[in-house]
């Protein structure tokens, strides 16, 4: 069968793989940027296969190359109208999800390519997943009776990283927002599994956090279906926010979502770098007695020139602060427990500890000091921490990636460049992550 390939981005390569695989003669390739076909044929070695013909415009390619089937993997909201050519040529067309940004659009791909008897397929891959083909023929053989209610659960992290790669992402015209584009899938199978037909739904979108997006960063629904069962959906691209304090900023690997700080008066200096920066900032006063004397503040001038919101630490009058901030430390109140709050109160599945040490203070710039006579004082504060979010957050796992000089309190990995650094650590005792960059976010 001759194939051919329009878009060929990050996703393509699962397209071509699929091809190689299915023994389907690939003719030819199309993006609007050549070097972005090239990139992508080298990764099979077909670079110099110049049998398979390069495009940059998909409506030439159609016409001169007639394929039988096309896979289009361009941004979403390119799919319909390529769609819509394609079955206007009589062309098979596999399209990535989602099939269409409108009802319109789709129920027009649907009805054209039944009136041109053309075949037409969405990637939900998932599908053929070995555990959910596994349910759906439990369900089909009624292994489960009558369906009540099902739910989907969609937790994912997408930052400022993810979408300034690709422009499209994230706007309401060729993308959409976290139901849209990452919970489809999730979608999909609540629908096939509940009972496909769906008589009501009611939902809530919004941007809760990507202020820069122009989609929902969070969306909820309730579906009735008309069978009678009842789904919900909760879907978010919120999961896994990267949140650092005082100067991580300044660190070249480390691009964060969320940003705390309140002691000015010992770092004043990196406060002037931070308007370049566009995380979301929290800038603090710490509260320390019952009369509310303020003993870190950071100025308003500071706040206004970062957009950044206010938040107040009453270390003494607010039991959570008492507990997580106050007490395990020892008083010392390090702001490492704020951030920490706030990463508690996401309720994420993990939380990576990135790079953060037994320093009193939470920097982490080089210039602090670890005053190594305090460390068993800090591990054991971090023994009261890890007390507290087993009483109170039991399903959420801590992991701190060396070095971090915490001393086994969480699960602790390490990196093999970290273990090469140190061959005095046993590696027979270690536990290695091969790949910990992600959670630095090197570019
Ligand atoms: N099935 C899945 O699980 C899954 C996963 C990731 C992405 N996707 C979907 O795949 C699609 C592509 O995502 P991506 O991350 O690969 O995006 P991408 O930006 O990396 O790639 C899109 C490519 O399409 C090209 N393109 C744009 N306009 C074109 C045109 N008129 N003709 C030909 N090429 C054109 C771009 O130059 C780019 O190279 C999206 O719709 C996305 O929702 C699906």
């Amino acid at each position: 069968m001759n194939y051919a390939l329009i878009g060929c981005g990050r996703i393509a390569v699962n397209h071509i793989k699929a091809a190689i695989n299915n023994n389907l003669h690939i003719v030819a390739v199309c993006d609007v940027k050549p070097e972005a076909m090239e990139n992508l044929l080298a990764q099979y070695h077909l670079e110099k296969n110049m049998s398979i013909q390069r495009y940059t415009d998909y409506k030439k390619m159609l016409e001169e190359k007639k394929p039988q089937l096309v896979a289009i993997a361009t941004e979403s909201g390119l799919h319909a109208q390529i769609a819509l050519d394609c079955i206007d040529q009589d062309v098979n067309v596999i399209i990535e999800k989602p099939m269409a940004m409108r009802m319109v659009d789709a129920e027009e791909i649907i009805q054209r390519s039944k009136a041109r008897n053309v075949k037409v397929c969405a990637c939900h891959q998932n599908r053929f997943n070995n555990a959910v083909q596994e349910t759906r023929s439990a369900l089909e053989t009624g292994r489960f009776g009558k369906l009540s209610h099902g739910s989907i659960h969609v937790r994912w992290n997408r930052n400022r990283n993810y979408y300034t790669q690709a422009p499209w992402r994230g706007t309401w015209a060729q993308d959409g927002g976290c139901l849209m584009n990452q919970c489809i899938h999730g979608i999909d199978l609540l629908r096939w599994m509940m009972g496909d037909e769906i008589e009501e739904v009611y939902g809530v979108t919004k941007r809760q956090f990507h202020e820069y997006l122009e989609c929902e960063d969070v969306g909820m629904a309730v579906v009735k279906f008309k069978n009678g069962a009842i789904g919900t959906i909760e879907g978010t691209t919120e999961g896994l926010p990267h949140i650092g304090v005082n100067t991580t900023f300044l660190h070249p690997k480390i691009k964060l979502d969320y940003y705390f700080a309140r002691d000015y008066s010992e770092r004043s200096a990196c406060y002037d770098e931070l308007k370049n920066y566009d995380f979301v900032k929290f800038l603090g006063i710490v509260e320390w007695s019952n009369e509310g004397r303020e003993i870190y503040q950071i100025p308003e001038s500071i706040i206004e020139e970062n957009h950044a919101r206010r938040f107040i630490t009453q270390p003494q009058k607010e039991f959570i602060h008492w507990d997580t901030e106050h007490y395990p430390v020892m008083g010392l109140g390090s702001i490492i427990f704020g951030a920490l709050h706030f990463a508690l109160f996401t309720m994420p599945k993990q939380i990576f500890l990135v790079g953060c040490d037994c320093s009193a203070d939470g920097h982490f710039d080089g210039s602090t000091t670890i005053d190594h006579s305090s460390v068993p004082l800090f591990v054991d504060s971090w023994n009261w921490v890890k007390t507290f979010i087993k009483r109170y957050y039991p399903k959420i796992e801590v992991i701190s990636i060396n070095p971090i000089g915490l001393n086994g309190v969480f699960r602790d990995v390490y990196t093999e460049n970290y273990l090469n650094a140190h061959p005095e650590i046993a590696r027979s005792e270690c536990e290695i992550l091969s790949d910990c960059y992600p959670y630095l976010k090197e570019d």
